[in-house]
């Protein structure tokens, strides 16, 4: 399966993307993962990248485009993916178009994650990510077993320095200009299904399974 989730910041979009990987069996593909990642890093894409994240404007298209087309190239890409976080511009979605054309992998669907600003804030001042593995939680809705400690490696829970009140505003405007207008452009495609972002983990990850299962590829 070869998906998109396209959405704004906080609607889920990672969280729902680590669980359909797992029963698609498809490469989960996070730019923002790879663009923190390479930060860690310290190379010199995630030193180009950090002065952008860090005010919640996007990364020039370029580093992008290149970043997940060569991701997608890997083998491992063949037998599926979750594109989370990209396509974000126009140029980005038309270079994504031409990439698969040429890997002979065309999108099955893009799911759009339809959610309201309250929600959006509220998920993104109460997430937070662990200082090592990079594993969300969330202060109310997704809590880890000891307060402040990552369940999965026992690091530090920090929140994601983009997700200050100041800089959730500038991502918000971010996305609206530059990203929501890919709602039309895979309309137009035929290609979108539209989910119901505002609902509770559970009943989303239910909400999904029923599509697949309705597309005969979820595991039961
Ligand atoms: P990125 O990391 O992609 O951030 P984003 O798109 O702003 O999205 P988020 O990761 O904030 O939200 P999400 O939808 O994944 O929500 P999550 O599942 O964590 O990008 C960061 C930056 O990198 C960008 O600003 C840009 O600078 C750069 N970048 C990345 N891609 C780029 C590109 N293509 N082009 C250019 N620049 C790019 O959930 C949020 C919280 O809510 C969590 O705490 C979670 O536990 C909780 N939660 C999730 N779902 C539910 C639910 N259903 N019910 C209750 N709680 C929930
Ligand atoms: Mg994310």
């Amino acid at each position: 399966m070869r998906l998109v989730l396209l959405g704004p910041p906080g609607a889920g979009k990672g969280t729902h993307a680590q669980v359909l990987s797992k029963d698609l069996n498809a490469v989960h593909v996070s730019t923002g993962d790879m663009l923190r990642e390479s930060l860690r890093a310290a190379t010199p894409l995630g030193l180009k990248a950090k002065t952008y994240m860090e005010k919640g404007e996007l990364v020039p298209d370029e580093v992008v485009i290149a970043m997940v087309a060569e991701r997608l190239s890997k083998p491992d890409a063949a037998k599926g993916f979750i594109l989370d976080g990209f396509p974000r511009t126009a140029d980005q979605a038309k270079s994504l178009d031409k990439t698969l054309e040429a890997l002979k992998m065309p999108l099955d669907s893009v799911l759009y994650f339809k959610t309201s600003l309250e929600v959006i804030v509220a998920r993104l001042s109460g997430r937070r990510v662990c200082s090592k593995c990079g594993k969300t939680f969330h202060i109310r809705n997704f809590r880890p077993k000891v307060e402040g400690i990552c369940d999965a490696c026992g690091s530090a829970l920090v929140q994601r320095p983009d997700d200050r009140e100041e800089t959730i505003k500038n991502r918000l405007e971010v996305y609206e200009k530059q990203t929501a207008p890919l709602i039309e452009y895979y309309q137009k495609q035929n290609n979108l299904e539209e989910v119901p972002g505002d609902l509770e983990v559970d009943p989303l990850q239910a909400f999904l399974k029923d599509l697949f299962i309705q597309k005969g590829t979820a595991k039961r």
